[in-house]
């Protein structure tokens, strides 16, 4: 089990390069088994997640090719198993995004239903309903979604609860299905758009990604093409925050700095000097850190995503801040976290009252889930003395040798077996 070990108190200074979006290039990968051309997709991180998406597209007998410079290319032109097993849905929830190409392309799919996990039971009975709505049947089985629709026809579909991997999931059963598809109440997270624009680049014909009204008239097939995954909004937005919480000063580039709008604007009010560009954003810490409340919404808001960095930050403010989590049901694993390095945090149903202290004392942690992990690596940086985070395999889900990255910038951070 590898740990992750941090002397704190290190200002961050320095330039720091954006990977290619982790809930961008999961779908996208995805989506090449909607045609039998090959496909280069350009800014793919090296992340865990990326690896097991690219082990459920070969055991699905798909082509997967990938260079050390973050281009894979795949190929379905063979796709021959429409099973997507429990152990790779198990790591990775992301992996329910095979039902709607495989449903599209082959008329039938076998994927385990995901699990639960930390942060919630994240039910996909919205993807199923959408599904069902294209003309396909489902059944459960042994825990395992069976579906299978001789040809899906379009309809309107909408979503009761906005969600990013159902609209995504729908988005890409409905390019190759009879007719025309309207989904309404639809995710408007830029992953969604650049999924929708790789679609199109692709031969679908998909109308109004980024709204709240996705509208897509079916195609008979779809070609090949070259693509390219958007920069990471959220580690985007993790590096902000290192800057902020340590005092320094981060240059940030290859990101694109509307898409994390939200954060700019939380830690403009947190005090913070922030300049942006048409690539770069450069966060200047000002002294001292003021109290902001924050509450987490689907895009344009504030991102959950980003939730668990923001109280790190807020731990150690000078006053009260709420942050309310609306999204998932159980996304305070952190709080246990930070409380354990001395942060004064109150948890209330979905509501976390923090009351910022001086300074952060250094603990041996657990990282609980992806984003969590985060913000426990973000306390470390300002905490006093060394702080040690286990289960890291939870980070190196989502982000690309982060501690390289912030050992560049002057964290005193290392990775032990
Ligand atoms: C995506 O998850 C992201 N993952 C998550 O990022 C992100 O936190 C989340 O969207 C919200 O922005 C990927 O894109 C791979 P949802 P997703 O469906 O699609 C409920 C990370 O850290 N819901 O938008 O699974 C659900 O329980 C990960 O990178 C249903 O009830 O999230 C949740 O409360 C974590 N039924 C809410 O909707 C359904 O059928 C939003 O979930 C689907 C969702």
């Amino acid at each position: 089990m590898e740990k992750i070990i941090i002397e704190g108190g290190a200002r961050l200074n320095g330039t720091v390069k954006i990977s290619g979006a982790k809930n961008a290039a999961l779908p996208i990968l995805l989506s090449s088994i909607l045609t039998d051309k090959e496909n280069k997709i350009n800014n793919v991180p090296n992340l865990k997640d990326v690896d097991t998406t690219c082990q459920l597209l070969k055991g699905a007998g798909v082509k997967v090719e990938r260079s050390g410079d973050g281009q894979v290319i795949v190929d379905a032109s063979r796709i021959n198993n429409t099973e997507a097993p429990y152990d790779l849905v198990r790591t990775m929830r992301a992996s329910v995004m095979v039902l709607g190409p495989l449903l599209a392309r082959l008329g039938k799919a076998k994927v385990s239903l995901p699990g639960g996990c930390a942060i919630g039971a994240r039910p996909i009975n919205l993807h199923l309903k959408g599904f069902e709505a294209l003309g396909a049947n489902i059944k459960l089985e042994h825990g395992y979604v069976v579906a299978e629709a001789k040809r899906l026809k379009g309809n309107r579909i909408y979503f009761d609860i906005v969600t990013v991997t159902g609209t995504e999931n729908i988005m890409m059963a409905g390019v190759l299905a009879e007719g025309k598809t309207i989904i309404e109440n639809a995710a408007r997270e830029p992953e969604v758009v650049n999924l929708a624009n790789t679609l199109n680049s692709m031969g679908a014909s998909i109308k109004g990604a980024g709204t709240d009204i996705i509208e897509i008239n079916g195609v008979s097939r779809l070609n090949g093409g070259e693509h390219t995954v958007i920069p990471d909004r959220i580690e985007t937005g993790t590096f902000m925050v290192a800057a902020a919480i340590t005092g320094g000063d981060v240059e940030i580039v290859n990101c694109i700095p509307e898409y994390i709008e939200p954060v700019i604007i939380k830690l403009t009010e947190a005090g913070m000097k922030i300049d942006t560009g048409k690539d770069f954003i450069r966060v200047k810490a000002n002294g001292k850190i003021k109290s902001v409340d924050i509450k987490t919404s689907p895009y344009p808001a504030f991102p959950t995503d980003m939730q668990a960095q923001f109280m790190s930050l807020m731990s150690i403010s000078e006053g009260m801040s709420v942050i309310t989590e609306t999204v998932f049901e159980n996304r305070f694993m952190h709080v246990a976290e930070l409380r354990r390095m001395g942060a004064n945090i109150k948890v209330e149903g979905n509501t976390a009252v923090i009351r910022g202290v001086p300074k952060l004392s250094a603990a041996p942690l657990m990282a609980t889930d992806l984003r969590a992990s985060a913000s426990l690596i973000l306390a470390g940086l300002a905490a006093e003395g060394e702080t040690v985070v286990s289960r890291v395999y939870h980070l190196d889900r989502g982000y690309e040798a982060i501690e390289k990255k912030l050992s560049s910038l002057g964290a005193k951070i290392r990775r032990v077996k």
